[in-house]
This record gives structure tokens, C-alpha cells and sequence, in this order.
């Protein structure tokens, strides 16, 4: 495979490296006088393979963790802060003013995001965008949530304004996939609603928060954002342990959730906002538009080489077509291009874990020492940042492709003869978060939608699975997700109910009146925000 080592574009190149030596906390850009972990990427800058120095991050200790979670308490204060207890308005304006710094850094953030995670030009640039877009769409949103609660129910002679309030202290930890985006979608949520938070960034990705911590520091009071660096292990254990942490924030996989929250003493006390790992399968039937069905299921299976949670993991094909489909769709599997990130029509970009094309090829091993063939001429080809996405078939339950998230570059294909073989599997799986179904005849897709939408929480008609666009509802059956974040959902996750009930006599009434009147309360308030 061609490396495409040479002919870095010169906006592209690593000329000076990124050294985060600080973590924020208090508001306080704090510099860190200990220990250093270096910054890789698995892309070459030179023609003999050799992974690119990036920068360094600090490597904190349980100390400042628990540091930063004192600032994040500090500051939301019992409910008392500044932040939980200022206006809807002045909040929107904290948001905005960050949202406005944030886009002055796009080049710096895409370029970090090309060369930490591998992601292509046009993706990394999709996700900056993107994100910007979902801040914007959610300050709408809650405009449109406060407006609707600015008014007075009366029933059983009882007066209530009913608002969503915080839930106190976040801990957020998002994913190595999307370490902008995702990341981004359960902080802003979390924070526009009045909570405090500490944030860990993930294990890669982590460099292209940098060109933004001033922007953090600058838009939000002190202790409202803290973010550090370090081992999750030894950062959020202590942390949780604590018992102070209200929400627990995770994009990853369900037995580190798992972890993370038993460390909980009170478990009544802490809130799940999760996203976790997924299989969602592809179902070609027998009567799908074959064109249709592969272009979808190649970009579902192959985008970002498979690293998305919401990737097609495993395709189901009717057994009439399984042949006609495997021929065509290995042969467009080989025909995607492999190359760096800035290189144009590139599809296939090298892989941020070092240990993932090792990991890749242990499941080829065992499907192929179990039956399966390699479809693909250049399936399973290996650089040193890179395997290439084998087609594998046939695939059994017995093989550890089957059963895995292999969040990566292998597609397994299944055939069935019967609709009801992969329902059944799906009821099976520990997964539930969404599906891609290919067909047309409305006699069968009818019962079959009727029962997939109580399998997985989206079902996708002819096309790939996806979390866009994000003002849909993002969640997901049993180890797939705990909550919904979609714009409008996730400031429901990331809030409460709550309100002011007061009996209808004029003695309440005047005084209500006059907390109208005079608008010294921030929560009784019926103001129209434009
Ligand atoms: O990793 C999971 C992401 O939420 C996927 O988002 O479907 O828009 O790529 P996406």
C-alpha cells in the first residue's frame, strides 16, 4: 500500500510541535510541572516508516483530578453558583462567545484532528463544522425550551412554573473517534443547562483541544469547565469514588462504563448519559436495488475505516443474492483508496491505534481458521499503520467477528435463507442501536419495520446507519446507550424538572406578581428570549 508519505502539503506539515503544558482548572490555565506523556501519530512524515511527534500532554495524578473536581463543585456550589443560578440569557451568551472563538481556530483543530486520528480532510473538516452547527442548533433549541416555559399552569388551584434545572457536577469523557464532535455534543448540552463539568479528553485525540482552552476559559466563569489530562484510569477513578460526580457523560464501550460507575458510592445520585458500543447490521433482501444497497453498505461499513459506533458491522444477505452481492461489493472494497488524510478522494486513512491492524488480523485468523474466506483481493494486505478492510464470508456465530465490535477494517457477511435468522440475532445480541435495511416490497418491509423498531432506536430504510443529522434522537437498546442525545434531547438529559407550585391566594399572588415585576429572579421569569 502506498504510504503517500511524500508530498505532505505544506499547510499540512508538522513544523512546530504542540506542547500542552497546562490543564484548566478554576479558570486557571495551571502549568504542569510533572511528568509528560508524548503525542504519536501513526502517519509517516518521512519515506522509511516513522510515526510523527506530535506534541506532549501533561500526565496528571489522582491530585489535581481531585482538584478539578473541587473546582467543578466549587463552582456549581450546591446549586448555589453563579452558573446554575444565572439567566437562560446570560448562559446563551457564555455559549455564544465561546461558539464565536472556537471557529476563528478551524484550521488548526482540522489539521490536529488529520494527524492524531487519521481522519480524511473533508471528514475532519465535516466534524469542526458540524459541531459548530450543533452549538448553534442547540442555543436555538433552548431559547425554544425556555420560551415555552416561560408562562404559569394553574391546576387544582395550584399556580406552577415549570423549568429544566441542572443536575450539578458532569464528569465527560468522550471517544477517540469523534473527539471534537462527540465529545462536544454531551459538554455544550451539559453546560448550557446550568451544569459543571470536568472534562477528560480520550486516549488519541487529545492535541486539538488545545488551540481551544482559552476559548474555554475565556467564555465561562471560573471552575464551569475544567479539563485534564491524563490516564482515565487513575483520573476517574478517584474522582468517582468521591460520591460528588451527579452525571456520568460517555462515549465509549459498556464495560468501561461499567467500571467508571460502579466506583459511584451513591447510586441513586448519579445520572448515565451514555453512548456505547454497537453491531448494527445491514439486511439485504432478496428484492433491495442491489446498486443502492452496496453503495450504501460500503459507506456504511467503510467510512472512517469503520470507526464509528454507528458503522455497519455485519451484513445480512438473502441468500439468492449473497453471491451477486459479495462479487460486486469485494470488488468496490478494492477499488477504495488508501492514503493519508489530505490526499484527495482518499477513503481508507491509517489507523490511531497502534495495536488495531495486529487486533484486525487475530479476527481474519480465527474466521478464516473457522471457515470463512477472504473475498477481497486485497483484504487483510498490512503497513505498519494500516490493514486493509477484508470481506469475510461465510460468517458464523462461532467466530470472533461475529461477536465482537471490531470497530475497524473487516466487514463480515452472514447469508440467511429467512428474515427471521438475523431478528433472531438481533434479539440475541447485547446490542440495540440501529439497523439498515435494503428491499422494496412494501408486503415485507411493513412487519419487518414493525418489529426492528423495537429491536434497535433507528431503522434505515436503504441506506447506512448514521447519527445524523444530529437534531435526530441518538440512543440505542441495552449495551448500546443509556439516555438520547440528540440537539433537543440532550438538554433533556443533561436536566431536570423543576418548579415553583404556589396556591392561588392573593397573598401568593401578589407576591408572585411582584417577583414578575420586579425580575430579580432568574427562574421565575417570563420573559421572551429573541
Ligand atoms: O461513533 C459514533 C458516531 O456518533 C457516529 O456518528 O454516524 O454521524 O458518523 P456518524
Amino acid at each position: 500500500m502506498d504510504q503517500g508519505f511524500h508530498n505532505i502539503p505544506e499547510e499540512f506539515k508538522i513544523n512546530a510541535l504542540t506542547h500542552q503544558k497546562t490543564y484548566l482548572i478554576n479558570g486557571e490555565l495551571i502549568p504542569w510541572e510533572g511528568d509528560f506523556s508524548k503525542v504519536y501519530s501513526t502517519i509517516s512524515s518521512t519515506k522509511d516508516y516513522k510515526p510523527t511527534l506530535l506534541g506532549s500532554i501533561p500526565n496528571l495524578t489522582e491530585k489535581e483530578a481531585l482538584a478539578s473536581l473541587q473546582s467543578a463543585h466549587k463552582a456549581y456550589n450546591k446549586g448555589q453558583g453563579l452558573w446554575p443560578t444565572m439567566s437562560v440569557a446570560d448562559r446563551i451568551s457564555c455559549m455564544e462567545e465561546f461558539v464565536e472563538q472556537m471557529k476563528t481556530k478551524r484550521a488548526d483543530v482540522v489539521k490536529l484532528l488529520m494527524w492524531e486520528i487519521g481522519k480524511s480532510l473533508p471528514d475532519s473538516e465535516k466534524e469542526f463544522d458540524r459541531t459548530v452547527e450543533y452549538i448553534y442548533d442547540t442555543i436555538e433549541d433552548y431559547k425554544q425550551m425556555d420560551r415555552d416555559a416561560a408562562k404559569f399552569e394553574k391546576h387544582g388551584g395550584v399556580y406552577a412554573h415549570i423549568r429544566r434545572g441542572p443536575l450539578g457536577v458532569v464528569l465527560c469523557l468522550g471517544p477517540y473517534n469523534y473527539p471534537l464532535n462527540e465529545t462536544f455534543a454531551l459538554l455544550i448540552p451539559a453546560l448550557i443547562m446550568g451544569n459543571t463539568t470536568v472534562f477528560k479528553p480520550a486516549k488519541h485525540g487529545v492535541l486539538l483541544l488545545s488551540p481551544l482552552l482559552e476559548a474555554f476559559q475565556n467564555s465561562f466563569p471560573e471552575g464551569v469547565v475544567n479539563i485534564i489530562y491524563g490516564r482515565g484510569r487513575i483520573l476517574a477513578t478517584p474522582i468517582m469514588k468521591t460520591g460528588k460526580v451527579d452525571v456520568l457523560a460517555l462515549i465509549g464501550n459498556s464495560t468501561s462504563a461499567n467500571a467508571i460507575q460502579a466506583n459511584h458510592p451513591y447510586k441513586n445520585r448519579l445520572r448515565l448519559v451514555l453512548g456505547l458500543e454497537a453491531k448494527n447490521p445491514g439486511i439485504i433482501l432478496p428484492d433491495a436495488d442491489l446498486d443502492l444497497a452496496i453503495n450504501e453498505c460500503i459507506a456504511g461499513a467503510t467510512s472512517f475505516n469503520g470507526q464509528r459506533c454507528t458503522a455497519l458491522k455485519v451484513l445480512y444477505v438473502h441468500e439468492h443474492i449473497v453471491d451477486k452481492f459479495n462479487k460486486r461489493f469485494a470488488e468496490r472494497v478494492d477499488a477504495l483508496k488508501f492514503g493519508n488524510p489530505w490526499e484527495e478522494e482518499v477513503k481508507l486513512t491509517p489507523l490511531p491505534e497502534p495495536g488495531k491492524p495486529a487486533y484486525i488480523q487475530d479476527l481474519i485468523d480465527d474466521a478464516t481458521a473457522k471457515g470463512a474466506k477472504i473475498l477481497n483481493k486485497k483484504g487483510g494486505e498490512t503497513s505498519e499503520n494500516y490493514i486493509f478492510p477484508a470481506v469475510l464470508y461465510p460468517v458464523s456465530k462461532e467466530m470472533r467477528v461475529y461477536q465482537e465490535e471490531q470497530f475497524g477494517p473487516v466487514i463480515p457477511i452472514v447469508s440467511f435463507k429467512n428474515i427471521q435468522e438475523p431478528l433472531d440475532d438481533m434479539a440475541e445480541s447485547n446490542y440495540g442501536q440501529q439497523v439498515s435495511v435494503f428491499g422494496s416490497e412494501v408486503k415485507t418491509l411493513a412487519p419487518l419495520i414493525d418489529s426492528l423498531v423495537n429491536l434497535v432506536c433507528r431503522v434505515n430504510l436503504n441506506s447506512a446507519a448514521q447519527r445524523g443529522p444530529d437534531v435526530y434522537p441518538f440512543t440505542g437498546r441495552k449495551d448500546s446507550a443509556v439516555a438520547t442525545l440528540s440537539v433537543h434531547d440532550a438538554l433533556r438529559s443533561f436536566s431536570i424538572r423543576t418548579f415553583l407550585a404556589s396556591k392561588d391566594t392573593s397573598y401568593n399572588n401578589a407576591i408572585l406578581k411582584e417577583l414578575l415585576d420586579k425580575k430579580t429572579s432568574n427562574f421565575i421569569n417570563t420573559d421572551y428570549i429573541l
